[in-house]
């Protein structure tokens, strides 16, 4: 980010505190969970102007499309298929710096070039998982791993 964009946004750091505390207040007192997610889902796109921000929620043996933001998408990903059929299986944080050297990525839009897959656990078993695309290369690091999983606790 350009030095004089980051005396306007704030750091990366700066807009995910600033969103977390949005979120907690927003999310507070809705227990219905398309809800929770359609607006975090709206909230970090139009905070971070991803490409697509969207979760899949597990569905037997499958991922199924859920509330997201962006161009159209798959509907449905078999698990340990793609990145987020990956991060399912593997129940961990996946970041992809460019989407074309990870073996099976599934090009929803050829437009991606990078993700990160965030899956959400509940009582030990994987219920959904965040998945952000960019079109820039190497977008997502460490710093939004930390600030996404904290997030995805939310919901
Ligand atoms: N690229 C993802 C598929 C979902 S879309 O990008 C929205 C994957 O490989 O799992």
């Amino acid at each position: 980010m350009a030095e004089e964009l980051r005396t306007i946004l704030g750091t990366k750091a700066e807009q995910y505190a600033l969103l977390y505390e949005q979120l907690q207040a927003l999310l507070q007192g809705e227990t219905d969970q398309v809800a929770r997610m359609a607006n975090t889902a709206a909230a970090l796109h139009h905070t971070f102007h991803f490409w697509w921000t969207g979760f899949y929620r597990v569905a037997g043996e499958e991922l199924m499309l859920g509330p997201f933001q962006g161009p159209i998408a798959c509907m449905r990903i078999g698990r340990g298929r793609g990145v987020c059929g990956t991060a399912w299986q593997e129940q961990q944080t996946l970041i992809v710096p460019d989407v074309d050297c990870f073996p099976g990525h599934i090009a929803c839009s050829s437009a991606s070039r990078s993700e990160i897959v965030v899956p959400l656990v509940r009582e030990g078993a994987v219920i959904a998982v965040l998945d952000i695309d960019s079109e820039h290369l190497a977008t997502f690091d460490e710093e939004d791993k930390f600030w996404l999983e904290k997030i995805v606790k939310l919901l």
